[in-house]
């Protein structure tokens, strides 16, 4: 992916649809494929885990139910169970405590994303409209209560130690979510800030994904910390792409509501990059256009982030840290699960969902 590869900003009124279907975002080949390989792979393992996830979230109470059903209308791409599975996979035999905290990280990422989609007053999420938006932020801020103590509801039938895990995990993205809206309207925002956000809100839970995975597979010492850097490096390579998406990306293609990190007033590192290669005068009048950003922000700052590089720089930051992932596991022996989990970590900066 390169700046000039990157689509365009469609009008405002189109990007403010989201698209009736799945199919109709037509994800690049080469992203379905990657997707039906893992399919082939561990597909029995992905459709115990979303068993699992479904029977854990059972319930009686009508209120409840239609939210949940709601939400399990569309799934995501389920990255992190298959990155739990993956490692697993790469790392030895795939077993029952994969498949459970495939389904607890993917209830933790849900839970992260329906309070995520309250804080930046997204409407549309998955391709259908978020559950602060269809029902109220009362019903998301507990919705997203209800799918975080499951979570540990579940992780318990496993062990103590993964439990500490995903809660350490946990604390690290509520941590690294509020410092982000802590630093909202910060236009002085730092690369270092930057990162220690993303390392909390996006990263942490990649981490211990694949972590997880190594560590039920029998790994040792070694290859566990190896399978925990990659999915933290991978995590900060997806997060950059999934910052340039909310600048540059199609909301019929990914999706979601985009541009909510101008309107919310959170700095991301193209922006950050902008900032400093702007000459003095200019960059005080980004300062100033971020302060209070216009209905087409977004339009104005493409030209800008494509003249100075800053979106190419951007892009080249996430390609340096999907090749620190592909590296962490330079000492796996070969296997399928490792090529795909290589795939993986490169689909990471290409997504265009
Ligand atoms: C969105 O995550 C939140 C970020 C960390 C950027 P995903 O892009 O993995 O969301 P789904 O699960 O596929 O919808
Ligand atoms: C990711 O941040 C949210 C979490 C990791 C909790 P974003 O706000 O950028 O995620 P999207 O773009 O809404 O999916
Ligand atoms: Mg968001
Ligand atoms: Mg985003």
């Amino acid at each position: 992916m390169n700046a000039a590869a990157l689509p365009p900003p469609a009008p405002t009124s189109v990007r403010r649809e989201a698209s009736p279907s799945r199919s109709a975002a037509n994800p690049s080949e080469t992203e379905a494929q990657l997707l039906a390989e893992v399919v082939e792979l561990i597909g029995g393992d992905l459709a115990a885990c979303e068993r699992i996830y479904a029977d854990e979230l059972a319930s009686a109470h009508p209120a409840v139910r239609d939210v949940r059903d709601h939400v399990a209308r569309y799934r995501g791409k389920r990255l992190r169970p298959i990155l739990t599975l993956l490692a697993g996979a790469a790392c030895g035999e795939v077993n029952d405590k994969h498949r459970t905290l495939a389904a607890v990280v993917e209830m933790v990422h849900a839970a992260t994303l329906v309070h995520d989609d309250v804080l930046d007053g997204a409407d549309v999420r998955r391709h259908v409209a978020t559950v602060h938006s269809r029902w109220n932020p009362r019903t998301a801020v507990l919705f997203g209560d209800f799918l975080f103590t499951h979570a540990f509801h579940l992780a318990a039938t496993v062990d103590a130690a993964a439990c500490r895990a995903i809660g350490a995990a946990t604390n690290a993205v509520c941590e690294g979510e509020l410092t982000q809206i802590h630093e909202r309207g910060n236009a002085d925002l730092t690369e270092a800030e930057y990162f220690a956000i993303v390392g909390g809100k996006t990263a942490a839970l990649t981490a211990v994904s694949a972590e997880l995975g190594a560590v039920h597979a029998g790994a040792d010492e070694a290859t566990v910390e190896a399978l925990r850097s990659y999915g933290e490096d991978l995590g900060v390579a997806f997060q950059i792409a999934d910052d340039l998406l909310d600048l540059v990306g199609e909301e019929g293609c990914v999706g979601k509501s985009l541009g909510s990190d101008l309107s919310e007033k959170k700095l991301t590192l193209p922006l950050i990059r902008l900032r400093d290669r702007l000459p003095e005068g200019e960059s005080q009048q980004l300062k100033t256009l971020l302060a209070d950003p216009p209905a087409d922000a977004r339009e104005r700052l493409l030209p800008l982030l494509q003249r100075t590089g800053a979106l190419e720089s951007a892009v080249a930051t996430a390609r340096e840290r999907a090749a620190a992932a592909v590296a962490r596991l330079d000492e796996l022996p070969d296997s399928d699960a490792k090529r795909l989990l290589v795939r993986l970590a490169r689909f990471s900066v290409r997504r265009t969902f």
